[in-house]
């Protein structure tokens, strides 16, 4: 058996152990498939820790950059209590269109905003709109610009603001300094900056899984 197919089993045990059926987020994954977006969504155990940590840092306000269709969305707005708001923004309408639908058949219409646009557009507006701080940050969009994105988290953070970053190692082209990948250059740059910047203590872990050899990275804010 490939390493892969091993890793891809062992995600699957997981999600069947301790993750468990989960209809919402079932027909999540079947509606994006039906709608015919890219299967990039975190894994079913990826999807847990995001809502665990979520939930051991006591968030309620809540920013993603990158929703496809709401996948992780629904995973992080379910950590959050009553009361408590997810913000989530996406570039593509389509993908802005299907997962309102599955947030909605989750049930969390109300806690969910999906705000369309490019990021770099909207998070202007999410300041001016006075929105902030966010206890808790999921950066999953499009890897280039993850170092400005980790900006914005920052100012739109408070002490103790929780930021994670999807997809910082891609099959360990992270590593390479001479990479011409825009996505990895994006990624270096945004790994220049946690290391410089005296407000973020941060850890990347790699990750093997259903979603390939890859990893996130995990900061706090002071
Ligand atoms: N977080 C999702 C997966 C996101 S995939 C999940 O785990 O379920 C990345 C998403 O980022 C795609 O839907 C893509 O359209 C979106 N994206 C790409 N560039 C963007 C940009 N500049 N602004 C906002 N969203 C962007
Ligand atoms: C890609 C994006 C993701 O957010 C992800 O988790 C996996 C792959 C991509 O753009 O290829
Ligand atoms: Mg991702």
């Amino acid at each position: 058996m490939t390493n892969e197919r091993r890793w891809s089993e062992v995600d699957s045990y997981f999600a069947k152990t301790l993750v468990g059926s989960d209809p919402a987020l079932e027909a999540t994954l079947a509606a994006n498939a039906a709608a015919g977006l890219p299967s990039i969504d975190v894994s079913a155990p990826q999807g847990k820790l995001i809502h665990l940590l979520a939930r051991m840092s006591g968030a309620r306000n809540a920013l993603e950059i990158g929703t496809l269709g709401g996948y992780s969305t629904i995973w992080l707005a379910r950590a959050l209590p009553d009361g408590g708001r997810l913000i989530t923004l996406e570039v593509s309408a389509k993908h802005a269109d299907v997962a309102r639908r599955n947030v909605a058949r989750a049930g969390l219409g109300d806690k969910v905003e999906i705000r369309t646009g490019p990021a770099l557009e909207t998070l202007p507006k999410i300041e001016a709109d006075g929105l902030g701080p966010f206890d808790f940050v999921f950066i999953d969009a499009d890897k280039s610009n993850n170092a400005v994105y980790v900006e914005w988290a920052l100012r739109l953070s408070r002490p103790g603001t929780t930021i994670m970053v999807d997809n910082v190692v891609r099959e360990g082209e992270v590593a390479d300094a001479a990479s011409r990948s825009t996505d990895v250059v994006g990624v270096r740059r945004m790994f220049d900056l946690m290391a410089r910047e005296p407000r973020l203590s941060a850890t990347a872990i790699q990750t093997v899984g259903a979603k390939g050899w890859d990893g996130f990275a995990l900061a706090i804010v002071s």
